[in-house]
């Protein structure tokens, strides 16, 4: 069993259930890099400011880089006698070296120590989700631009509505992406403050340099408030909100998936490497990624609330129940990046169904309102226009068939406006690029769009490779 490190004050040893309760080794461990990472720059710092020497700085880092290899090659057991993963390696630095472990808690504390390994963890996993939205952003913009033409109809309350592109339906996802690219953005801003130093809630009496500290393991700046810097878990908050809006256009996407590729819609084919089959129906071959990235979204909105409710009623500074913000925190970093990934994957392999998108494109009367345009357009006010277009519909559902079927002569005893160029109005991919408003599905509006994210993404890869340089 290992010392405890704050044995003084107590008599008797923790009861092993106690010890077991209260242990967090089992999922903070996740966290050893971020904290030798912080512990060396912390270690380093108190030799610049002379509140330890050089000599034993130099010791303490070696000493703890070698600990991080063998961390990294298993060869250090870490069990719940070491409470957490704190504890566990400065445990491993004194059994190492002897009382000189001993200096490296100097002027900081464990509540100071675990708020900096979250943001260094945070700033780290931020940015390589950031990475896979960037992917599937451009994952979705290569697709829209391979199917550009294809038409499909576009549904509201899942009811034929009027002919869209599909990039163009590709390109709305693209767009709820961004926001989440810079909702994560934001919320890298907030987490890139250095709390360590602050030590247990009140700040430290030594002669320590918290700026250094910051500089060193590249934080913007330092927190302002030594009793927020112990008690901050918005930007945890923040970032399960964050992951809780990107998995709801995931999931969003991936019930589009899932009835696309049923039977009666038939738009598309998921390929068989991320589908699997029924037990006992052989010819079953079920949309199970798409449904799981759906199922998982649950998930993820529950750890957003785990987080608030953990933090509702607690008095300022530390109190232990933060120790409960790590595993919902891990859990939505670790399906977030996995559902990214997996999407990013499967988007490309899908196979479009275009003949049939097409042909659905003009069932349902989608060319409806395009009926009722051509009369607004002739001066017919748009309200009656409406009405006359209602009664052709009507009329054609009465006698089976579509829009396009109907005679001008027919046409003509609805209103006297309508001409022989009304079939040629009609025609879907007409309807399609006429909406050439701002944002529109028309042809031209959507290959701007394309350019628009292909330059957007150019610059966020030129911005982020400017960023690696300035560190080098
Ligand atoms: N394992 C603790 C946590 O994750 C570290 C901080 C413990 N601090 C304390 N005063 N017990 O929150």
């Amino acid at each position: 069993m290992a010392e405890k490190l704050w044995k003084g004050r107590f008599e008797q040893p923790t009861d092993k259930l106690v010890e077991e309760y209260t242990a967090s080794v089992h999922f903070d461990s996740r966290l050893y890099r971020h904290d030798i990472e912080g512990s060396i720059a912390h270690c380093r710092m108190l030799a610049e400011c002379g509140i330890i020497s050089h000599d034993e700085a130099s010791l303490i880092v070696q000493t703890l880089g070698e600990i991080l290899r063998d961390i990294e090659r298993g060869k250090i057991e870490l069990d719940s006698s070491q409470e957490d993963i704190h504890m566990a390696i400065e445990n491993e630095l004194t059994a190492r070296i002897g009382e000189t472990g001993g200096k490296l808690h100097t002027a900081r504390s464990r509540n100071d120590q675990v708020a900096l390994d979250m943001r260094l963890f945070m700033r780290e996993a931020l940015t390589g989700i950031r990475d896979l939205v960037n992917l599937v952003q451009t994952t979705l913009v290569d697709m829209a631009e391979a199917h550009l033409g294809v038409v499909m109809p576009g549904f509201t309350h899942l009811q034929h509505a009027q002919p869209i592109l599909f990039s163009h339906h590709l390109m709305a996802y693209y767009e709820m992406f961004g926001r989440d690219f810079a909702r994560l953005g934001d919320c890298l801003g907030r987490t890139d403050v250095m709390p360590l130093g602050s030590a247990a809630l009140a700040g430290s009496p030594f002669p320590t340099d918290m700026e250094w500290t910051a500089r060193h393991l590249g934080f913007s700046r330092v927190i302002a408030n030594s009793i927020d810097a112990v008690s901050d878990r918005d930007y945890l908050i923040e970032f399960c909100s964050a992951a809780a809006i990107l998995m709801m256009h995931v999931s969003r996407m991936a019930e589009e998936l899932v009835i696309w590729s049923s039977a009666e819609f038939a738009f598309i084919e998921i390929s068989d490497a991320f589908c699997t089959g029924s037990s006992i129906m052989p010819q079953k071959k079920n949309p199970d990624v798409p449904e799981l990235m759906r199922g998982k979204t649950g998930r993820v909105y529950g750890n957003l609330f785990a987080l608030l409710t953990l933090a509702k009623g607690l008095p300022l500074a530390y109190n232990r129940d933060l120790q409960e913000d790590k595993e919902p925190v891990f859990d939505s970093v670790d399906t977030v990046m996995t559902t990214l990934r997996l999407l990013s994957k499967m988007l490309p392999q899908i196979r479009i169904n275009r003949e049939r998108m097409a042909q659905m494109a003009g069932q349902g009367f989608t060319a409806a309102t395009d009926l009722a345009d051509y009369l607004a357009r002739r001066d017919v006010p748009f309200r009656k226009a409406h009405h006359v277009a209602g009664q052709i519909v009507q009329h054609c559902i009465q006698a089976g068939k579509d829009l396009g079927d109907c005679s001008l002569d027919e046409l003509k005893s609805f209103h006297k406006s309508f001409d022989e160029d009304i079939y040629a109005y009609l025609d879907i991919s007409s309807i399609v690029d006429r909406r050439k408003s701002a944002g529109g599905t028309a042809t031209d509006r959507v290959r701007e769009a394309i350019a628009r994210a292909k330059a957007e993404l150019e610059s966020r890869a030129q911005g982020s490779l400017k960023s690696l340089q300035t560190k080098e």
